[in-house]
């Protein structure tokens, strides 16, 4: 991990991606806060709540009196979609989780950031942010816009020191992946580890980059998305 961080927010480090990071940032030194509205967490925070992230962030900088790098991971499966099976509550907790959830945290975080000398957001969004998910428009929809986000505050925060990175993993062993699994395992689609995430994680952390969305894909050594360049005005 990077000598540079000492101090660690990971939010839904209760389980999954994010513990795997919270275990390994520990094993290598670093200070780690596990925000989550699950236990283990040092902090309960609804990420969906801007309050609850404030709330998480000063808690580390009471604790600790830095932060370096910030996870923003918490997730959740939109569980509808938009025709007859869409239902209002679901699609606005998956919007709240996996989209607010992101800019909260990001808000909450870069003064803290700002403040310890600049720092490293890593926000997990998805291969569903890439590419377009058929099985689950709406998870697709605020992944996607999590890597525009990133994309744009990688450039934004540059001025204070604050790389701005998305983590972009194809289907990891969580618990996330509910009655997928079953699906996934019939068609012989590669489930990864953990570990490889954390992994590709890792490696995010040490890179010199912003903007960037790493992918995380089984069998392929992890980078920066290649997005074509769009076509400006003629
Ligand atoms: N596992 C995969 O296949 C996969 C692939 C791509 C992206 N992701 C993303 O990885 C991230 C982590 O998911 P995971 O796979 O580890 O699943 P997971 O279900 O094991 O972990 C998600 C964690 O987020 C927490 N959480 C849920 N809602 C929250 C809220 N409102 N506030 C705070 N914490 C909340 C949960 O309690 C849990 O600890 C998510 O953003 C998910 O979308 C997962």
């Amino acid at each position: 991990m990077s000598d540079t961080v000492k101090v660690a927010l990971v939010t839904g480090g209760s389980s999954g991606i994010g513990a795997g990071v919270a275990r390994r940032l520990a094993a290598s030194g670093v200070k780690v806060v596990v925000a989550d509205i699950a236990e283990p967490a040092d902090v309960r925070c609804d990420v969906s709540v801007l309050d609850d992230n404030l709330r998480a962030v000063d808690y580390v900088m009471k604790e600790h009196g830095r932060l370096d790098l910030a996870f923003l991971n918490a997730g959740v499966a939109s569980g509808c979609g938009v025709g007859e099976d869409f239902d209002v509550a679901l699609y606005r907790r998956a919007m709240g989780v996996n989209l607010d959830g992101v800019v909260f945290g990001a808000h909450a975080a870069i003064p803290a950031l700002k403040a310890s000398g600049g720092g490293v957001i890593v926000a997990t969004a998805s291969m569903a942010g890439i590419v377009g998910i058929p099985l689950d428009p709406i998870y697709a929809a605020n992944k996607h816009a999590v890597v525009g986000l990133i994309r744009s505050l990688g450039v934004a925060l540059a001025p204070d020191g604050i790389r701005v990175q998305a983590l972009c993993p194809s289907f990891a062993d969580t618990a996330i992946l509910g009655d997928a699994r079953v699906l996934l395992e019939a068609e012989g689609f590669p489930i990864m580890e953990v570990d490889e995430v954390v992994d590709a994680f890792e490696k995010v952390v040490a890179s010199e980059g912003t903007g960037e969305c790493w992918f995380v894909v089984p069998g392929r050594p992890s980078e920066p998305f290649a997005f074509r360049r769009a076509p400006g005005p003629r």
